[in-house]
């Protein structure tokens, strides 16, 4: 398990603001750091661990592209204190492939050509595998509900559900 020491930037290290240490579990990587205790966990996963997956785009909840796994649970990341998934198993976009073999969800995404510009796709991606294990993808319905937290301004919608119908059914594990 990787360990890494960081600090906060200079700029970011005023010496009124609170700081907290924190122990974030990434990917299988164990990261000891120290920063502000405003942080996002989107922003450390973005700004201090270089983890740009997640993606911002409202910054508000509202659009899905920051989604990532906290102990296998889909959560929207710029919502989350980092300081408060100490010690947590973080999964994201980064951490789906196994030794190079893309998971199951990113096939079916990238066979059913679920994407245009690509913002959304791995909040979309995590957000589906997440489906997969809550086994909410029965339906078209069910997967039209249970998606609905992730916005796709490209509206490649009918692809995405394509995708995700295909994943599950193939018999391969959709989850993580
Ligand atoms: Fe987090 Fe939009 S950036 S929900
Ligand atoms: Fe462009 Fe979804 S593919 S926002």
């Amino acid at each position: 398990m990787k360990h890494v020491e960081t600090t906060a930037r200079p700029s970011e290290a005023t010496p009124e603001l609170p700081t907290v240490e924190v122990d974030l579990h990434v990917n299988g990587g164990s990261y000891r750091l120290r920063f502000d205790a405003r942080v996002t966990l989107l922003d450390a996963l973005r700004d201090h661990l270089g983890l740009t997956g997640a993606k911002k785009g409202c910054d508000q909840g509202a659009c899905g592209a920051c989604t990532v796994l906290v102990d296998g649970k889909r959560i929207v990341a710029c919502l989350a204190l980092a300081a408060q998934y100490d010690g947590r198993e973080i999964t994201t976009v980064e951490g789906l492939a196994d030794n190079g073999e893309l998971h199951p969800m990113q096939k079916a995404f990238a066979r059913h050509d679920a994407f245009q510009c690509g913002y959304c796709t791995p909040g979309q991606i995590m957000s589906a595998v997440s489906l997969a294990a809550e086994g909410r993808a029965g339906t078209e319905e069910d997967i039209c509900e249970f998606m609905s937290g992730n916005i796709c301004r490209c509206g490649a919608y009918p692809h995405i559900r394509a995708a995700i119908r295909d994943a599950v059914s193939e018999g391969d594990d959709a989850s993580l």
